[in-house]
């Protein structure tokens, strides 16, 4: 915790917010790994201290792989040490490969079935926005889904206080959250134990879409 709260004042645009991801929000954003049945080839982007991390290693089994990309080399050595060391320890033959490096980067080989991400997409310029979702869902297979979260309502109560700029930059952001919603098909879980509230939006790619869908809104 202090470790994250830490780096979130040393760089608030990539980390993105002050506190770590609740267990809560954790379940929520893999609820549907844990249900799907047979291998599973996981992604993980931004994971931080990982809030995330802990549920997906507590989710793998048989013949799963998971890579991980994280850009803060600080939260790379303490995925490292805490949490992908000792598990290797105990599972040694499980694949796991840590990349620390912006998703934009990292050499990746693609096929994923499922993309839990943790990026901070308010705080990024709406082109890396774009470009990384379309690179996310361009290393998805058709069918494969996509996890991401939003804090509940932030876009709306930022508004007043982030000057004409700060207003179009949301209000675009909006616009392509929405767009991406009509590509794909899209659910949204409300995890409100989590400071503060948060939408889990799982994405589901469709079949030769390069980009992302729309769907409907269920609160738990
Ligand atoms: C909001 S924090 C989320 C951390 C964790 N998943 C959680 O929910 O508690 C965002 C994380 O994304 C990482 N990050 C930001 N930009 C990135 C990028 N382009 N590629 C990979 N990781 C990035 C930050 O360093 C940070 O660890």
């Amino acid at each position: 915790m202090l470790k994250f709260v830490h780096q979130a004042i040393r760089d608030i645009r990539t980390t993105g917010s002050v506190f770590p991801s609740s267990p809560r929000l954790a379940r929520a954003m893999t609820s549907s790994l844990r249900a799907h049945r047979g291998e599973r080839k996981i992604l993980e982007v931004g994971p931080g201290t990982g809030a995330f991390t802990e549920a997906i290693l507590h989710a793998l089994r048989g013949h799963d792989t998971l890579d991980i990309v994280e850009v803060n080399p600080v939260f790379c050595e303490h995925l490292e040490t805490r949490l992908l060391q000792p598990f290797r320890s105990r599972h040694s033959s499980m694949p796991i490969k840590l990349h620390c490096s912006a998703i934009e980067d990292a050499t990746l080989a693609g096929g994923y079935d499922f993309v839990i991400c943790g990026l901070p997409f308010n705080n990024f310029p709406l082109a890396v926005t774009e470009s990384i979702f379309a690179r996310m869902i361009a290393l998805m297979r058709d069918g494969g889904e996509l996890t991401y979260f939003e804090y509940a309502g932030v876009r709306t109560l930022k508004l007043p206080f982030v000057g004409s700029h700060g207003r179009a930059h949301l209000r675009k952001l909006g616009d392509f959250t929405r767009l991406t919603a009509s590509k794909h098909q899209v659910t949204r879980k409300l995890v409100v134990a989590n400071i503060p509230p948060a939408l889990a939006v799982r994405l589901v790619k469709r079949h030769g879409a390069l980009e992302p869908c729309s769907g409907s809104t269920k609160t738990s």
